[in-house]
């Protein structure tokens, strides 16, 4: 095997094979709070989404994956559609960003695209925007042009949901775009200001996959959307981050059930995210791990996008000593939970926790450490 050095898309187009990686995320808190302008605080993960490619000296590109059979072609001289993959197929998602790119007026060059991955798909772990923000490194490479961060995130959101037809919010995309080794992402997504939070080494953070099957795209996401909109249109606001907390409760109490839990939810949250924030600069371990905990109570009983199994998950880990808090992470309906842990007696927690959640649910948990990851990266051969 050749040696293979890591670079930034460079300013030259690629013609030799090269490898693109672009992270998962989990969300430490912040949850549905995105698309309501609000705070969130991310960062990405070490499993990633691996893409190989080899440029062709046409203009077709050859997409395919080790998990599903087949090779979905496009023609990249033509205006890519969001019907060319077939219904439900994984491929929309690199055919979303590079119809993005065509309409940035970029002329792709054609190429062969083998996608692997160490992220489970549909665990809640961001496998879709990585494979996006993938695709769109490759793309940077095989023209030898970039475009900003923040730029690419919002085109690889966009392709979300015009290709895979899921209303996600900004959060996943520019987490796994702007991340930055050791820090969390605080969000503002409202105006997009990003904030690198340190985390120290005196934290693990701990990744179980409850093992429920997670999917955004059954519409039960959009529906949340759609609650978190009237309840602003019912209050007069822009949006729900325009309700301070301090006047939540008397405010809220003019709307219908759902949207006020939902509503409740959404205020509570940002201020959730700000004072985890701050936890964590003052080195308040047990403050943030109880803002985490109220996170999840409020995402299962105000949001209802826990489910019993990741209930189970958040009350074995806080019996656990050296567990400072736990949440489900992502947007829910099944995927992970999280969980901030003492370093030194992580491996340990997560072995006992695997167990706990075991014997009550029969199923065997997928969990995993991470450390705080850096963004996308281009590998080439140094040959
Ligand atoms: C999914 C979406 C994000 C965000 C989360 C919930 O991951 O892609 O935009 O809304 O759910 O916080």
């Amino acid at each position: 095997m050749p040696e293979t050095v890591a670079l930034m898309p460079q300013p030259t187009p690629a013609t030799a094979p090269f490898t693109v990686l672009a992270p998962g995320r989990v969300n430490l808190i912040g949850e549905h709070t995105d698309y309501n302008d609000g705070f969130v605080l991310p960062m990405a993960i070490d499993r990633e989404v691996t893409i190989r490619v080899r440029p062709r000296r046409d203009r077709i590109a050859l997409l395919s994956t080790d998990r599903e059979p087949g090779t979905t072609t496009l023609d990249l001289a033509q205006p890519i559609s969001p019907l060319a993959c077939g219904p439900g197929n994984w491929s929309a998602y690199p055919a979303g960003v590079l119809a993005g790119f065509q309409q940035l007026g970029w002329e792709i060059p054609g190429f062969e695209a083998a996608v692997s991955a160490t992220l489970p798909a549909g665990g809640g772990l961001s496998s879709s925007a990585a494979l996006e923000v993938a695709t769109a490194t490759l793309v940077e490479t095989l023209c030898g042009r970039s475009l900003e961060p923040l730029e690419k995130a919002l085109l690889c959101q966009a392709a979300e949901h015009t290709f895979a037809g899921v209303p996600c919010g900004i959060m996943d995309q520019t987490a796994v775009c702007c991340a930055r080794a050791g820090h969390a992402l605080l969000i503002d997504c409202r105006s997009l200001e990003r904030r690198h939070v340190l985390l120290p080494a005196e934290l693990s953070v701990l990744v179980i996959n409850s093992g429920v099957k997670h999917s955004l795209a059954d519409g039960a996401y959009a529906r949340r959307r759609e609650e978190c909109a009237a309840a602003a249109a019912g209050l007069g606001l822009a949006s729900l981050r325009d309700l301070p907390a301090a006047d939540a409760t008397a405010r809220l109490a003019s709307l219908p059930l759902p949207e006020r839990a939902r509503a409740h939810h959404v205020v509570s949250e940002n201020d959730r995210v700000l004072r985890f924030t701050e936890a964590l600069a003052k080195r308040d371990w047990p403050t943030a791990g109880r803002l985490m905990v109220e996170s999840h109570w409020s995402l299962s009983r105000d949001y209802e996008v826990s489910c019993p199994e990741l209930d189970q998950i958040v009350e074995r880990a806080l019996i656990l000593p050296g567990v400072y808090g736990c949440r489900m992470t992502g947007g829910g309906f099944g995927g992970c939970a999280v969980a901030l842990v003492d370093a030194a007696r992580a491996a340990e927690i997560g072995s006992l926790l695997h167990e706990s959640y075991r014997q009550a649910t029969g199923i065997a948990a997928d969990w995993f450490l991470t450390r705080a990851a850096a963004g996308p990266r281009v590998m080439v051969s140094a040959s």
